[in-house]
């Protein structure tokens, strides 16, 4: 098996999983209990907040720990709405937002909360003075991913944080596919919120975190979304994952130490990738002047259907866009915003690549679509004789 669609979910790391046994065998306090054995827990629990906190720069006042970034977008865009709808209830999105955004944006359209769609160009950018344009006394909040899933664009966050702490605007980032990958510091980037999501960044599944700026003025406030014991400063009730917490905050420690080397390393698999298939006629890379993560490579086929080569590629896995929508049988609407036509979006394949991955397996990949390119042309040539 040659796994390239780290975007979907990637393997967990060794040292994260020994980590974490031990919260499930001898450490299964809880760390709600005020005896010693809870109380232990809970400095555990504590440790983990400031790691995670370190990785992105921030306090560990500011990490409410959620099952992962679909629970923390719920809890900020909903949150968010709830507790501030008597100032506006104007929010501003991008039309290529993961599904988790759009879907809480729709579902807040159905509840009084009137939204516009950011276009992006044809690099997926968003355009400043179309944000700038878009701003109403209404507006409350802005929902800009910092890295996209399908194509890993980069929208200039700082810039857009800047324009939006000006209008005095909240600006909630979905980082689910940047923390971890590339750095990500809240301080220098400026978003007032942010999701994250462990299993991206070879951590275990079902545990993220959302982050919410404690300092200054206009500091977010938001609503509870889910009700119960007061957890989580109350913002999320619920026992806490202990393992899957201690698993978070150790793969934050190690993406923190190791940050700089994964990302030469998946960017120079990337590269060679992006080298050798380019050599290939009916090859493009969607995007490829846009700055990208560095393990992302969105690519088309040009007159080939992706499904069919997903197919012939048998044991090498990847994908045609986000692991979220991949049951519905339509065009990206990532691809489509971007300008790419039906047939473009349908013929275009994600690789995602992680430290896991190495140099033999582009290569095995490259031979692989080779060969499965030309078996589907032959087919096609000789059913329309
Ligand atoms: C950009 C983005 N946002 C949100 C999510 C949802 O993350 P989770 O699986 O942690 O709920 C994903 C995962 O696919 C993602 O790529």
């Amino acid at each position: 098996l040659i796994y390239l669609d780290n975007n979907a979910t990637t393997a967990i790391g060794a040292k994260v999983l020994e980590a974490m046994l031990p919260f499930y065998l001898k450490w299964y306090g809880n760390p709600a209990s005020n005896h010693p054995f809870g109380l232990e827990v809970k400095q555990h629990i504590d440790d983990s907040r400031n790691k995670v906190a370190d990785l992105i720069n921030a306090k560990p006042n500011e990490i409410i720990f959620t099952s992962g970034a679909t629970e923390a977008i719920n809890l900020a865009l909903k949150g968010f709405a709830l507790r501030n709808k008597q100032k506006g209830n104007h929010i501003i999105t991008l039309q290529t937002e993961h599904k988790a955004v759009l879907d809480v944006c729709s579902y807040l359209e159905n509840n009084v909360f009137e939204i516009t769609y950011l276009s992006v160009d044809k690099n997926g950018l968003v355009n400043l003075d179309d944000l700038k344009n878009a701003l109403k006394p209404t507006t409350i909040l802005a929902a800009i991913m910092y890295a996209n899933n399908e194509t890993g664009i980069i929208q200039p966050i700082t810039e857009i944080s800047t324009i939006l702490k000006d209008a005095g605007v909240t600006l909630f980032t979905d980082s689910a596919q940047a923390v971890g990958k590339i750095k990500v510091d809240v301080q220098q980037d400026g978003m007032d919120m942010l999701s994250l999501s462990a299993h991206k960044f070879h951590g275990p599944k079902g545990i993220g975190a959302l982050y919410i700026r404690r300092k200054g003025s206009n500091k977010p406030r938001i609503e509870a979304i889910q009700h119960g014991g007061g957890h989580e400063m109350g913002y999320r009730s619920g026992t806490l994952n202990v393992a899957g917490i201690t698993g978070l905050a150790i793969a934050c420690e190690i993406a923190s130490k190791s940050l700089y080397k994964n990302t030469s390393y998946t960017k120079e698999l990337r590269d060679y990738f992006e080298a050798q298939i380019s050599a290939l006629d009916f090859i493009s890379i969607n995007a490829n002047d846009a700055t990208r993560l560095p393990n992302t490579s969105n690519v088309q086929f040009k007159g080939f259907d992706a499904d069919a080569i997903i197919m012939g590629l048998d044991n090498i896995m990847v994908s045609t866009g986000s692991a979220c929508t991949s049951n519905e049988i339509k065009p990206s609407h990532v691809l489509l915003a971007m300008g790419l036509s039906e047939a473009e979006a349908y013929s275009s394949i994600r690789f995602s690549f992680s430290k896991m991955n190495t140099t033999a397996e582009v290569d095995v990949t490259v031979e692989a679509i080779k060969v499965v390119t030309q078996n589907l042309r032959q087919n096609y040539t000789m059913s329309s004789v």
